[in-house]
């Protein structure tokens, strides 16, 4: 799989990046890890090198800090390959009862950041994490505060390069007004169901009940500044790739059809083409799958060795919005 250079880094990644969420087993309180767990960890890093996927996402509240803590006992054990991939990590969303009594909330202090990066890193078996990434915008945040904890992690070299998740223009315009550096990218959901960032595009100025709230201008900050723009959930959880397509809405079901059609044509299967979808645009958007199946992995990889048509690509969005284009 081919790799670009992430703009303001000297990081070269996988066009498709391989997200973790799903190792460490589950978001359950009290799992223990098992040799099992480790396994899968092993296998899903294997079956992404093998093809070519060196960009693994991660988060410290992922299987409550399990999905780190899995992918470092990998990483202890296998000497070379740390440097071999690139390591993503996000902080900032913190659970309830973390202390005992605390609500569910969001936490972008300077402490929390800088004691979240310590504990990742350490679940990690890792000295340092190539991008860190604040997970969701807390309401209390003060760009001093995260500008102080950024450069205490860089000068230390535990974090290399700094980005945000499910952040909007100004929520990234406001931070970056306080960085020396430049943000490097922006995770958000987006894929054929979730297609704010297309759909803010084409429904400006037209009245429309499909105008995506928030979306004005993310894309084009992200071209404009050098943010790379990574998918969450690309493949909607595999809503439109099951085998059963009746219990679909009429819409859905026509997206799922069309995704078997170009499939067919290609050779491929249905989720390397719902991923072509997201890559065809030039933004060049990295999509973060989510299975830990090697198979699975294998056949999403399969997206970087075609490009669908400008009319495939709108017929998709058409299909799946439900819509025709205004
Ligand atoms: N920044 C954020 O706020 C945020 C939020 C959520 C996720 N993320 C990141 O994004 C990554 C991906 O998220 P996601 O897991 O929601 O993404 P996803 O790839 O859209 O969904 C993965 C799910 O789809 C299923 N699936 C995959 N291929 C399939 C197929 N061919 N047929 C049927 N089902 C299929 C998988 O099942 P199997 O597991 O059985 O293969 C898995 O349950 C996460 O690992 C995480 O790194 C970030």
């Amino acid at each position: 799989m081919e790799k670009i250079k992430l703009a303001h880094t000297d990081l070269e990644v996988s066009r498709i990046s391989a997200g973790c969420m799903g190792l460490g087993g589950g978001w359950e309180m009290n799992t223990q890890l098992t040799s099992e767990h480790e396994k899968q960890a092993s296998d899903f890093i294997d079956a992404a090198l093998q093809e070519n996927i060196n960009f693994f996402d991660t988060a410290n509240i992922y299987a409550r800090g399990r999905s780190e803590e899995v992918f470092g006992r990998v990483l202890a054990k296998r000497p070379g390959l740390r440097e071999q991939i690139v390591i993503q990590s996000k902080c900032g969303i913190r659970w309830q009862d973390d202390p005992a009594g605390a609500p569910q909330r969001f936490d972008f202090s300077e402490r929390h950041i800088l004691d979240a990066v310590d504990a990742s890193l350490k679940r990690l078996h890792t000295e340092y994490m190539d991008i860190l990434l604040l997970h969701r915008p807390d309401v209390l945040w003060e760009g001093e505060e995260i500008a102080r904890a950024f450069e205490s992690l860089k000068k230390s070299g535990k974090v290399r390069y700094f980005g945000v998740s499910n952040q909007n223009r100004f929520q990234m315009e406001y931070l970056q007004s306080f960085l020396p550096d430049p943000l490097v990218a922006n995770q958000l959901q987006m894929s054929l169901l979730h297609s704010g960032f297309a759909e803010v595009g084409i429904s400006f100025n037209q009245n429309s009940p499909h105008y995506p709230d928030g979306w004005e201008g993310v894309l084009e900050y992200c071209r404009l500044k050098g943010v790379s723009l990574q998918a969450w959930s690309p493949l909607d959880r595999g809503v439109l790739l099951g085998e059963d397509l009746s219990k679909l809405p009429e819409n859905r079901r026509k997206a799922a059809e069309l995704l078997r059609q170009y499939a067919r044509v290609r050779g491929v299967s249905t989720d390397a083409v719902a991923l072509a979808w997201l890559l065809r645009h030039p933004a060049r958007i990295v999509p973060v799958i989510g299975t830990a199946k090697p198979e699975r992995i294998a056949s999403a990889a399969k997206a970087v060795k075609f490009e669908l048509s400008r009319e495939e690509w709108y017929s998709l969005f058409e299909a799946a919005r439900g819509l025709s284009m205004p």
